[in-house]
């Protein structure tokens, strides 16, 4: 089974968390898109969406989904999106898009996340998947030697802007023991927007997509 009937298989398996008449977030990717063409096809009704990207907002605008923006909306019931990396705590490494910032956002507005991903996606350890950290262009050279200083290999994203105008830097070779901690550390350094580490806000539900079958998870609050 490919990568991409696995992620469809994810994001299909992601409707039965889609409330009715409700404003959902979505954010970005590839399984993100197969979940939009399910949500377009079905026959549920909500009544629209916050997106975590530009590209995401496209997309459901061409569904016929409404897209509000964030500053009208106190909570949103639900957020699913991808992960470039997840662990057995639902802690993950985001932003193989670019779109980190966004969908941390989103996400933080959100009551719960429903993570939708493909096998290889699932780690003992984060850290495989160059980490993406969205930096304040003036600013990249001096995150680059801090992320140097840490262990890691910083490679700049090249002839790539976020949706917000900055730039990224995706950090090789880290192996990443506590995420929260080092997601809380990264996120200090001056000139840094944010890190693509999902630590402080994991997903609650993970669908991960085998060729047997879609596994559910739901995240344990660590001790
Ligand atoms: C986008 O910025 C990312 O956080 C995506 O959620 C992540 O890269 C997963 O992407 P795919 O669904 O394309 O694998």
């Amino acid at each position: 089974m490919s990568d991409d009937n696995l992620k469809r298989a994810a994001a299909e398996a992601a409707m039965q968390f889609v409330p009715e008449a409700a404003i959902i977030g979505v954010g970005s990717g590839s399984t993100v898109n197969f979940f939009i063409a399910a949500l377009a096809r079905g026959r549920l009704r909500i009544k629209g969406a916050v997106a975590a990207s530009n590209a995401t907002a496209e997309l459901l605008g061409k569904a016929g989904i409404a897209i509000h923006d964030l500053n009208t909306i106190r909570q949103l019931p639900v957020y699913f999106d991808g992960a470039d990396e997840i662990n057995g705590q639902l802690e993950m490494i985001k932003g193989g898009g670019g779109s980190l910032t966004r969908e941390k956002i989103v996400a933080a507005v959100a009551g719960s996340f429903v993570c939708m991903a493909d096998e290889s996606k699932m780690v003992a350890q984060l850290g495989r998947f160059p980490l993406p950290i969205e930096v304040i262009p003036m600013a990249s050279r001096y995150i680059a030697r801090e992320l140097e200083g840490r262990g890691g290999r910083p490679v700049p994203r090249e002839g790539f802007v976020t949706d917000n105008g900055n730039v990224i830097l995706d950090i090789h070779g880290l192996r990443i023991s506590d995420p929260v901690a080092f997601e809380e550390e990264i996120n200090q350094i001056p000139g840094v927007v944010t890190c693509g580490i999902f630590g402080r806000r994991p997903a609650d539900i993970l669908l991960l997509a085998h060729p047997s079958g879609v596994e559910e998870f739901t995240r344990r609050d660590r001790t």
